[in-house]
């Protein structure tokens, strides 16, 4: 954050403040159902109103491959967000260019706020195209990024923009999440433990590499352990197996150990006939899983996972341990969290399911830090420069 000016040193009294934010909700169809990410840029939208700026909020939402798409208009949030400032004075544009917008945004007085559509209509946001980017930029005097979430992404709205616009800093949101990864990534507490779950292996490799170099311990749960067990010569039965991931997770474990690296792997499995199962069986890993699948961890190495999480200084925690959408397979990701919770050290989550867990067993308010952007957070912990952060340098 060296070279990056801040929210509260920019001048925006008067003036039209373009503001990045992420706004990628969840939908259920024009239904916000976690508005987690609204509710976190609040701190910066209420201050840029409050210091009398003309608010132009810019965000995409999913991936409409640079065509309109009417399921992912930005109205829903625009409501959300209405509601969250208690006023009715929320203007949604009907596109992010062109003259609407630009007649939008004129009449803006002083602390009010427009939102524009998806910027992800037009394909010149994902080029990171520079003549959208001036379009863009005719909406726009100071430029904030607030969008963590995306700041992995070098789009033309976080990336091409910024570098157009004279004034430019970081929202608290975005000055927020730096500040808490960046203790991860520089100076961790020890011990540091970093708990890495979710489906798929080829999602981590980069964080998984990283992480086996910086942590005193590192636990792999979730589907992504299926792999490594096979590759431990265990047969997994029809649990979800990345076989071409086999032999960078037999790298990974062999690094492990010859670093002699605390790296902990379930010892045991809840396994049920398919993802639509009631009911479970617990088997130990290494025991017949023929026609099976393993869904979550089981009891045994939830706790030898949450015995470590709650004695660590520093700990990281991404992806859900098993299928903790269904009540089954929800207790080895409800055992991790509670550990997060009740860890007197350094808890972070980092983005995706692990936060959607942790939010719907109602303990996010217990953590040290949750973070909004899942891509972003391992791409900042991989040690990866963020576009959208590179580009508020001056
Ligand atoms: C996210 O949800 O992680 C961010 O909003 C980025 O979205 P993307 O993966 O579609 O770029």
């Amino acid at each position: 954050m060296a070279n990056i000016r801040k929210l509260e040193d920019l001048n925006l009294g008067g003036r039209r403040v373009f503001c990045r934010v992420d706004f990628n909700v969840p939908l259920d169809g024009k239904k916000v159902t976690d508005d987690t990410r609204i509710r976190a840029a609040l701190p910066t939208i209420e201050h840029i109103l409050a210091q009398g700026g003309r608010l132009v909020l810019a965000s995409h939402l999913g991936r409409p491959k640079g065509k309109v798409d009417p399921a992912l208009s930005l109205e829903p949030a625009a409501a959300i967000l209405a509601e969250l400032l208690g006023s009715g004075e929320v203007t949604l544009c009907d596109d992010c260019i062109g003259d609407g917008p630009r007649k939008v945004v004129g009449d803006l007085r002083d602390g009010q706020v427009a939102v524009l559509e998806n910027l992800r209509f037009h394909p010149g946001e994902k080029a990171n195209d520079e003549n959208f980017a001036k379009e863009l930029h005719k909406l726009c005097d100071v430029y904030v990024d607030d969008a963590f979430g995306a700041a992995h992404r070098a789009h033309a709205s976080v990336d091409a923009l910024p570098r157009l616009v004279g004034e430019r800093g970081a929202g608290f949101l975005m000055q927020r999440e730096l500040d808490a990864l960046s203790k991860l990534r520089n100076e961790p507490t020890r011990p540091y433990v970093a708990v890495l779950g979710g489906a798929k292996v080829s999602d981590k490799i980069g964080v998984l590499e990283e992480l086996l170099g910086k942590v005193d311990t590192l636990i792999i749960g979730g589907a992504m352990a299926n792999t490594f067990l096979a590759a431990n010569g265990h047969t997994m039965g029809n649990s979800l197996v990345e076989t071409d991931k086999l032999p960078l997770a037999r790298a990974l474990l062999q690094k492990a150990e010859v670093g002699d690296l605390d790296l902990l792997l379930p010892t045991d499995l809840r396994v049920a006939d398919g993802l639509n199962s009631s009911t479970f069986d617990v088997i130990q890993v290494g025991g017949d899983l023929s026609g099976r699948m393993a869904l979550d961890i089981g009891p045994e190495s939830a706790a030898r996972f949450a015995d470590k999480v709650r004695r660590a200084e520093t700990v990281f925690w991404n992806g859900p341990m098993g299928l903790f959408e269904k009540k089954p397979f929800a207790q080895g990701t409800l055992t991790v969290a509670e550990a997060m919770a009740a860890c007197p050290g350094y808890a972070v989550v980092g983005g995706g399911d692990s936060v959607a867990a942790v939010q719907q067993m109602g303990l996010a308010g217990e953590m040290g830090h949750v973070s909004t952007g899942g891509g972003a957070s391992l791409e900042y912990l991989e040690g990866k420069p963020l576009p959208g952060v590179e580009a508020l340098n001056f």
